[in-house]
């Protein structure tokens, strides 16, 4: 498939993907949105495909949504408000329900949206120097759509300072709130996003699909509401090919076969 906004880079079971509208900060509007949900429903098929990075082109990884589409919304109903809304909210849900791991690879801003697909990454690094915000209420609107994938990144306290200050803050800010996990400088950005990328290939792609999709169902429950939960979950990963190559390649003291050679 090719795309207009999108720039896609394969490397073996690596997936580059980056926003590409640079004259505008990468802002999105429904044609990007369209363009990653899209995307979104073929990469959720490739079987091959263990790691996304997503990046920005240009000067910032996102300026979030496009205040020029968003002004255009206003005029419309309601319904057509709530459907538009609806199609955004979706782009964020596929991404974030991803079965292979995603990494955000953050440099300039991400601010608004930019910080709502931060949120739905696995992994995130970021320059030092980006700039994050979660700006809506300065532009009399709010982070609506996003903050189901915010919340359980930054926490409710976070959010409240956050969300409604529109404030922007630094990169080392958003790691202490946990939306970023990792902070270099922008001259080691790609060398701390490959040290991820090795870590990830060198674990089991169906044991991280099983841990991405256990995270959010045992999220917030009682130990003792989700035993039964982990319990099916670990015993189906054991008996599985490559829960019996992991354990058998470790006794064997030698690599699993999915370790890229
Ligand atoms: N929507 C639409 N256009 C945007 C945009 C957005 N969210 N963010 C930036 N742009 C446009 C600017 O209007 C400008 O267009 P122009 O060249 O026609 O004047 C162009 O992108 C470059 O923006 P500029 O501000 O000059 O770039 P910068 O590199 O100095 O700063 C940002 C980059 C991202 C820090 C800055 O553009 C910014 O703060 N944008 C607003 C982000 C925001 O609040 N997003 C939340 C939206 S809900």
């Amino acid at each position: 498939m090719t795309y207009q906004y999108l720039t896609i880079r394969r490397d073996g079971a690596v997936e580059h993907v980056t926003l590409n509208r640079p004259d505008v900060r990468n802002a999105f509007n429904e044609a990007v949105i369209a363009e990653l949900s899209a995307w979104a429903a073929s990469a959720r098929e490739d079987e091959g495909l263990r790691v996304v990075v997503f990046g920005g082109a240009g000067k910032v990884f996102s300026a979030g949504a496009d205040a020029e589409w968003m002004s255009r919304m206003a005029g419309y109903s309601q319904a057509e408000n709530v459907a538009d809304a609806r199609a955004a909210a979706s782009m964020f849900r596929a991404i974030n329900a991803l079965p292979c791991a995603v990494i955000g690879r953050i440099h300039g801003a991400a601010l608004g949206g930019g910080s709502g697909l931060a949120a739905v990454c696995d992994i995130v690094v970021a320059a030092e120097n980006t700039i994050f915000g979660f700006t809506e209420t300065k532009l009399g609107i709010l982070p609506a759509m996003i903050s189901p994938f915010v919340l359980p990144k930054i926490g409710v306290s976070a959010a409240r300072e956050l969300f409604l200050t529109g404030m922007r803050f630094s990169a080392a800010r958003a790691r202490e709130i946990g939306l970023v996990h990792s902070v270099v400088a922008e001259e080691h950005l790609d060398d701390a996003v490959q040290r991820y990328v090795t870590e990830l290939l060198s674990a089991s792609p169906s044991g991280i699909a099983a841990a991405k999709a256990l995270i959010p169902q045992v999220w917030g429950q009682r130990p003792e509401t989700v035993a039964d939960l982990t319990a099916q979950t670990i015993a189906a990963q054991r008996g599985s090919d490559e829960g019996r190559e992991g354990l058998r390649a470790f006794l064997e003291k030698r690599s699993p076969a999915w370790v890229p050679k």
